[in-house]
Order: C-alpha cells, then sequence, then structure tokens
C-alpha cells in the first residue's frame, strides 16, 4: 500500500508535501516522512514510525525546508514499521532520495548486486534498493536525464511500483513512475506536483493529469515530461475534478467510526436520492447489455455485499447465473467472462488494488462493468462502464460502516432493476429501501442495549456468527467487524452448515452471534440456534419480527428491530453489527479508527 507525494516549485514546499500527505493516511499509518532539497543543497530527511501526527511533531522539533520534495504514508509490507523502515529512503551518498508505493518483487537479487558492489542496505524494506541503483546508475553517467533514470530503473526492477525521485544533481526536478499503482500530477504556475490520490492535488488544480500505466513523468515547477517506461513520449490522461474533499472531523463524537455509524441513515438516504435521480440511466446501461451472467466482485466487507445480492437474486428467482467474488483470487483462477457478462465491482475507495486487476481481467474478456464506488473520481469510478455512486460522504474510519450499508442497498438496487425492467422499478426500490433509513435509526436510538450485548461478549476471544440465506451476509460483516474492530476471533458460517463439523468448537458460555431475519428460513434458523444452545453455547439473537419472539428470546439474549421484510430486515441488521463491534472495541481498548495492521484502502496485491 502506502501513498507517496512529490512537490517542485519556486517557493518552500515541505509543508505542502505534509499537508498532501495528510489525504493519504488512508493508505497506510505504520510511518510517514518526507526528504527536500535543502538550502545547503543537501536532501534533509525526516521519517519517524507513527502516524503522520509523530512526523509533524518530528518536523516542529527539526524542520526543513526546500523547494523540492518527495513524502511518503506507510503501510508496511516488507520489514517492520519502523524509523529505519519508513520512507524517503536515501542512498548512501546522500545524493539520491526515493519513495516507492508496491512491491519490488526481485528485490533480494537487487540487493545481492548491490552488496557485489560493496553497497549495504540499512532497511529491511524492498524499496531502499531503488535509492542505490539510482545513486550507482549517476556514478557511472553524470548528467544523466530523469528519463535514462526511468529507463534505467525499470528495467531492473520487476513488481508493482508507483515511485517519486529526488536528486541533488537536478534539485529543482523530481521524477514520477507509475507501473500497476496509481500516480496523478498536476502543474500550475511555479508549482508541480505528484500524488498517489486525486485528493492532495485539489487545492492546487481542479485540472489534474492522470499517468496511464507504465509512463513516467520529469517535472520541474514549470515544465512536465510525460514518457512511456522505454522514454518514448506520451501523454497522460486529462481529467478535470468537479467534487470537493470535505473537512473531516469527529463531530463532538469520541470516533469516526461512531460518527460514521450515526450518519448511517442520512448516508442511505443519500444513496437512494442519488440512485433515484439517475435511475433511468442505469436500467438504460443494462437494457443496452444482452446480460446473461453477473459477477459481483469485491474484497473484504465490501464482497458481503456482493453475497448479499447473489442471495437476493435466488430469493426473486433471477433465471440468470448471478455468484459472487473475491477480487484477489479473481485474475489467477478466473469464472469464465465474456460480453454476457455484467461485473459489478464494489468499493468504498475506488482503488483497491484487488478489484482493480480482476475489473481490468474482466473488461480485457469483453465484460461490462457497473462500479459501485464511493470515491468519486477513484481508479474504480475511472475504469468503470458506468459508475453507481454509494454517496456515503467520506468515510475516515478504517472499518468500513455506512459505506457498507449503501453497498449493500447497491446491490439489492441492481438485483432489483434485473428482475424488474419496467420504468418504475427504480421508483419503487426506492419506496421499499426508504424505510431501511429509518429503521437503522431506530436501531442506534437503541445503542444501550447493544452496549449490554457488547460487555456481554467483549470477554470473549473467539466466537461464531451464524446466518442462514441472506442472513449469512449480515454474519460476515459481523465477524469482519468483530476482528478489526475489537480484535476478537469471529468465523461467520451459514447456520445449516455448523453441524457438520465446527459445532464441535462450541464450549459452555461461548457467544454465538444468530441472526434470523430471513424469512424463507426462519424455521431453519431457529432450530439451528437450538442445536447449539443444546450444547451450551450462548446465543446472541438478531431478530427482525413484527413482534418480539418469546420462543427465540428464551433461547439466549436477544435483539429484534422492526420488520421491514426480505431483503430489507438484513440491510437494517448491519447497523446491529457495526454497534456491537464498536462498543466490543471500547471494552478491549483497541484503536477502533486506526486498527493495527490495516488501511483504509489495500492499494496492493
Ligand atoms: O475500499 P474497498 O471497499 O474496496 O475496500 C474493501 C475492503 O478492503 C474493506 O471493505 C475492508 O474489508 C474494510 N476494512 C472493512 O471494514
Amino acid at each position: 500500500m502506502c501513498g507517496i507525494v512529490a512537490a517542485t516549485s519556486n517557493r518552500d514546499i515541505s509543508q505542502d508535501l505534509v499537508r498532501m500527505l495528510r489525504c493519504l493516511d488512508y493508505r497506510g499509518y505504520d510511518s510517514a516522512g518526507i526528504s527536500v532539497f535543502g538550502a545547503d543543497n543537501t536532501i534533509d530527511l525526516r521519517k519517524k514510525a507513527g502516524p503522520l501526527s509523530d512526523l509533524e511533531e518530528l518536523l516542529a522539533e527539526k524542520p526543513v525546508m526546500g523547494h523540492s520534495g518527495i513524502g511518503h504514508t506507510r503501510w508496511a509490507t516488507h520489514g517492520a514499521p519502523s524509523d529505519e523502515n519508513a520512507h524517503p529512503h536515501m542512498s548512501s551518498d546522500g545524493r539520491v532520495s526515493v519513495v516507492h508505493n508496491g512491491i519490488i518483487e526481485n528485490y533480494r537479487d537487487l540487493i545481492n548486486d548491490l552488496e557485489a558492489v560493496g553497497v549495504e542496505c540499512v532497511s529491511q524494506t524492498d524499496s531502499e534498493v531503488l535509492a542505490h541503483i539510482v545513486s550507482l546508475f549517476l556514478k557511472a553517467n553524470p548528467g544523466a536525464s530523469g528519463k535514462d533514470i526511468v529507463k534505467h530503473l525499470c528495467r531492473k526492477v520487476s513488481g508493482a511500483y508507483a515511485i517519486a525521485i529526488l536528486r541533488t544533481d537536478k534539485p529543482d526536478e523530481v521524477i514520477g513512475i507509475r507501473h500497476q499503482c496509481p500516480m496523478n500530477f498536476v502543474c500550475t504556475d511555479g508549482l508541480a506536483a505528484i500524488s498517489s490520490d486525486i485528493s492532495s492535488l485539489i487545492e492546487y488544480s481542479r485540472d489534474i493529469q492522470v499517468l496511464k500505466d507504465g509512463q513516467a513523468v520529469v517535472m520541474t515547477p514549470n515544465h512536465h515530461d510525460v514518457f512511456d517506461l522505454e522514454g518514448n513520449p506520451g501523454s497522460s490522461v486529462h481529467v478535470v475534478a468537479d467534487w470537493s474533499v470535505d473537512k473531516v472531523e469527529k463531530d463532538g463524537f469520541d470516533h469516526f467510526l461512531r460518527k460514521e455509524i450515526s450518519q448511517e441513515p442520512e448516508a442511505l438516504a443519500a444513496f437512494i436520492k442519488s440512485a433515484a435521480s439517475n435511475g433511468e440511466d442505469l436500467q438504460a446501461f443494462l437494457a443496452e447489455r444482452d446480460i446473461r451472467k453477473v459477477v459481483f466482485l469485491a474484497c473484504g466487507s465490501a464482497s458481503y455485499s456482493g453475497v448479499f445480492g447473489s442471495i437476493f437474486a435466488r430469493h426473486l428467482g433471477l433465471p440468470m447465473d448471478i455468484s459472487s467474488e473475491i477480487g484477489s483470487e479473481f485474475r489467477y483462477l478466473p469464472p469464465h467472462v465474456d460480453k454476457h457478462t455484467l461485473m459489478v465491482a464494489v468499493s468504498q475507495s475506488g482503488e483497491t488494488a484487488d478489484s482493480i486487476g480482476a475489473l481490468e481481467h474482466a473488461k480485457s474478456a469483453g465484460a461490462s462493468v457497473l462500479a459501485f464506488v464511493n470515491v468519486v473520481g477513484s481508479s474504480i469510478d475511472r475504469l468503470a462502464d458506468m459508475s453507481v455512486r454509494l454517496a456515503a460522504g467520506p468515510e475516515v474510519a478504517v472499518p468500513s460502516t455506512k459505506a457498507v450499508v449503501n453497498q449493500f442497498a447497491a446491490s439489492s438496487l441492481i438485483i432489483s432493476l434485473l428482475a424488474d425492467k419496467s420504468p418504475n422499478s427504480v421508483t419503487l426500490w426506492a419506496q421499499k429501501c426508504g424505510q431501511l433509513a429509518e429503521a437503522i435509526a431506530a436501531i442506534i436510538a437503541r445503542e444501550d442495549e447493544l452496549i449490554t450485548i457488547a460487555e456481554k461478549v467483549a470477554g470473549h476471544q473467539s466466537s461464531f456468527a451464524l446466518g442462514r440465506g441472506l442472513d449469512f451476509a449480515v454474519s460476515q460483516e459481523m465477524a469482519l467487524k468483530l476482528k478489526e474492530t475489537a480484535y476478537m476471533h469471529c468465523e461467520p458460517m451459514f447456520a445449516g452448515e455448523f453441524k457438520h463439523g465446527s459445532i464441535s468448537l462450541i464450549e459452555y458460555g461461548m457467544p454465538v452471534f444468530c441472526f434470523v431475519s430471513d424469512k424463507s428460513v426462519r424455521r431453519k434458523s431457529i432450530s439451528n440456534i437450538e442445536e447449539i444452545k443444546a450444547r451450551g453455547a450462548q446465543p446472541v439473537i438478531f431478530d427482525a419480527s413484527l413482534e418480539e419472539d418469546p420462543d427465540l428470546k428464551a433461547l439466549g439474549d436477544y435483539f429484534n428491530i422492526p420488520a421491514l421484510g426480505d431483503p430489507w430486515s438484513s440491510i437494517a441488521l448491519l447497523a446491529v453489527t457495526h454497534l456491537v463491534a464498536y462498543h466490543s472495541g471500547l471494552l478491549r481498548n483497541t484503536n477502533v479508527d486506526r486498527p493495527r495492521n490495516l488501511a483504509k484502502s489495500v492499494t496492493v496485491e
């Protein structure tokens, strides 16, 4: 993962680098650093393990100033998060500094080559080699151009990378290289800047240049030169960013996570409004295609919306092959995909590398791609044939909540439209979905009851989450949210499958979350709860009935939400999973907004 930035100007850019990095925090928060070409004609480096705020403190103590520089936020892949492994990395002679996003796959061979000529790496990263390779090249080829450096470097390294380079022999020049990791740039009057994400460039210009895969750019304050990795001239893609970057504040909440859960009703209402106004376009998009197969494609929580959508399609008896696929597997063991396939790529960030890879594969096989994205202008938004905007607003907490609710709602929309092609189907969907927002608000208002449940489960390291039909997708969300938010192990399972082995793990008092909102399998679900109760488990039952069910209530902890019917009750139950996980995390003293080892957007394979 990681986020990289670079800038060159006629004025000091050190604060610009830090400001740009703030927008990239979601790409990694293990460590951060900047290096600038300073007044004494050397490269000044500041880097620190920990969140960006730690780097800011360091810079307050030991400021740097310079007209050109590069910066990085890290999500560690090779080498632990430490000061030493933080980027930028420097060449041994101090003449070259680099930042890297991605993975250099042949870095061990490159380290061996460097050691053979007496160059030692001081970090455990796969990235440091880049600085040494450039420095050796410049030593052997004094006066080499930025283009020469790019050609040399890219011939030597393999893997996925976005790289920015600063060097002392051309101090007003920064180099950006894109190979399978995003990179964008702007050139304004007297300032040129590079970033992994458009959001950090908007303050300079809305005229964004997106480097194509396999391109590089060499920039000075007033000039830029784009070429491919062999040095042939090329042109980047011009995009006008017509959105603004919202200010992100906690607004009185203790955590972004809690704020974002509280925003679920309004975020859903915004999505319904946006979807309803774009409904005709979406229907036209579907009508123009001879769709015989639908593949939902996503990772993590986003993928559960695909599971949900494919099960909803079965509820409606849609005579079509509808499946849900995981981004990281798709390219390597692809299902059959052709021009009759609609891939529905679901992604909050729109930058998930596994999903992008799968999307590109599907497109090359002739499939149409519809994206459900929250971040406008993100890679998936741009790559898709059409995008449905999730309209959840910015999500800052790493555990995704309000966007997940909207992803489920978007899945219900697309399945509804495939099942009913009549002109008023979007309106019908919007009416049914509208009650959902109220139901979620009612759940959030009952937070105290969910805190009581969290208090009962938070002491347990291990649990199960069971659901049949539509509820299986909800149990998946329960499990993942407990893992990432509360560091509690929870395994999601189809409730009926549990008795085929996993039930052996039940011990007296073990919490088992049971979701029973799917009416089509209610009786079966209840039998499954009886089975685990008989073996000593502590069922925590989430129901969606018109009235509380006394039989279910007798079986364990019980929380009933307003009955909305299938599939809407299952979507409403997502709010329950989010609040239970949030409060379990608080009780276990975890960092609920920034869980360990994670990043908001997973931009490496
Ligand atoms: O940005 P995306 O929706 O593509 O992200 C997909 C997953 O990485 C994401 O849902 C992840 O599982 C979250 N941490 C879930 O809370």
